[in-house]
């Protein structure tokens, strides 16, 4: 049975069998069944494009659970309960046929339709005017698009467009993962919880701020839209983005959607545009080349599978961004994301001030700082490194830097931290749009986006090779070291 605080709805999911479906939304949808989020009468309507039917549907679709869900999260009960929810039809989703039969299946209930466009974002339009003219579109309808929303501000503005001549604004969910993360929405607690941080949170007592999400992964079969976007484009443009504004923006007036996307407005508002006469000093761009990852041997990025050997497209870039305004003049926000870096790794550092006056023993000044050590992935937690007196009588008035940690997973003992999909998706089906991504916020970081990619054209500035396993180009450790800084893991 169900929870109270659950919503029917009929939720149909386009391009059910594709990679995003099968390996992420699925597996979501299946654990917000386990743990009874789904309203009993919920349905949920599969659709593909290829010619299977229900029965061979729900056999590939278990099949692909079972690889992503750990054996003792399958118990039978809740896989018959989900897949009774489950169910097929074939669609053109570019062709008016078809959406007859879906509009004849939505008349069944009175939910609302919650529509999943796991699609390329290139027909977002057509979808949506095949649901407008089949009559499938009312008031209650939400729908979520994927990334990439555009890859630069007029493409973006134009798929926002046609989103707009089907749907209002309040109801669509532009999806940016990241935002689902467990320590994602931890920061906003810190910060706004707890008086305590937001005193210090600002250019008076932060120093700088690091921001690195490292991935192993290579390209994964991905090289067609990846040689397209690149590093900067796929990772910059939405996840970083979204991380720096949830530390630098100001303290919305409640949890509301749209005072929390106004003051991430105002942050992408204030960054400083990096133009090419200080692209040196603020940007670095990288690829990979063969190398080592635990101890196995890998390909460089032009070396993978269906490559184009003479792609200049980067793998990693390092930005050193800077936001004008009172509360961070003056404090840099170093970002760093690669592919094929020595471990999955997401992490934000913030980086205290030392204190204004010192008078322990002059050799360990350099450690004479806090930090706040927020990380996403992996071993999900938030560990502050404050400074204590070192035990032992002969240790005198030494000082040791030690965190003050909180493991999410340890510390609530819930044993299982939901994926990023599980919480957007029951944020989604609840209508609450703070989660999620709106036209503004997209627009402005492209518009960010796209003058250092105009900077790089006309610079002709080529990535610079890095080996896969390490942590990028050395170049990056220089951009840092410049301001008198290193990497927290070089440390
Ligand atoms: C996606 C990017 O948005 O995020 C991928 O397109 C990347 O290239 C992925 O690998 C990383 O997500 P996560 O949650 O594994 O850090």
């Amino acid at each position: 049975m169900s929870i109270s605080t659950t919503t029917q709805c009929d939720f149909v999911l386009f391009g059910a069998l594709g990679d995003l479906a099968q390996r992420k939304l699925f597996p979501a949808l299946y654990q917000l069944e386990r743990s009874e989020l789904l309203h009993d009468d919920t349905r949920i309507l599969a659709l593909a494009r290829q010619e299977v039917d229900e029965a061979a549907f729900k056999a590939e679709t278990l099949e692909r659970l079972k690889d992503r869900i750990p054996e003792e999260q399958r118990d039978p009960d809740s896989i018959k309960r989900f897949f009774s929810k489950v169910e097929f039809m074939r669609l053109d989703f570019l062709s008016p046929e078809g959406y007859d039969q879906l509009k004849a299946w939505k008349s069944d209930t009175d939910a609302p339709l919650l529509i999943y466009m796991a699609t390329p974002p290139l027909i977002y339009g057509g979808i949506g005017a095949n649901l407008k003219a089949s009559g499938c579109i009312e008031r209650s309808t939400r729908v979520v698009v994927e990334k990439p929303i555009g890859h630069s501000l007029e493409s973006s503005h134009e798929i926002n467009s046609q989103l707009a001549e089907y749907f209002d604004e309040s109801q669509l969910y532009r999806i940016d993962h990241y935002l689902g993360k467990e320590t994602v929405q931890n920061l906003i607690a810190l910060r706004f919880a707890n008086n305590l941080f937001e005193t210090q949170w600002n250019q008076k007592y932060i120093s700088h701020v690091e921001i690195t999400v490292a991935e192993k992964v290579g390209i994964e079969g991905r090289w067609g839209y990846f040689d397209k976007a690149g590093q900067l484009r796929d990772m910059v443009q939405n996840h970083l983005l979204q991380l720096l504004c949830l530390i630098a923006m100001d303290p919305p007036s409640d949890l509301s959607a749209d005072s929390i996307r106004d003051e991430k407005v105002k942050v992408l508002k204030a960054l400083k545009p990096i133009t090419p006469d200080v692209m040196e000093g603020h940007m670095v761009r990288g690829q990979y080349t063969a190398g080592n990852i635990d101890g196995k041997s890998v390909p460089g990025y032009l070396e993978e599978e269906d490559a184009n050997r003479g792609s200049s497209t980067e793998t990693f870039v390092a930005i050193k961004a800077e936001i004008c305004n009172w509360r961070w003049a003056g404090v840099p926000f170093y970002m760093r994301t690669g592919k094929r870096m020595p471990e999955k790794l997401s992490e934000i550092i913030i980086h205290f001030k030392p204190a204004p006056h010192y008078i322990f023993d002059p050799d360990q000044k350099h450690i004479a700082n806090n930090k706040l050590i927020i990380r996403l992935q992996p071993d999900e937690g938030i560990s502050l490194q404050v400074l204590t007196k070192d035990q032992g009588l002969d240790k005198g008035m030494r000082l040791r830097q030690g965190p003050l940690q909180l493991s999410f997973s340890e510390a609530f003992n819930t044993g299982r931290v939901p994926d990023a999909y599980e919480r957007l998706l029951w944020e989604f089906i609840k209508g609450n749009q703070y989660l999620f991504v709106r036209r503004d916020e997209v627009e402005w970081a492209w518009k960010w986006i796209d003058q250092i990619i105009s900077g790089w054209e006309e610079l002709g500035l080529a990535p610079k090779k890095y080996s896969a396993g390490s942590w990028g180009p050395v170049s990056s450790i220089a951009m840092i070291a410049r301001d008198g800084r290193s990497w927290y893991e070089d440390v």
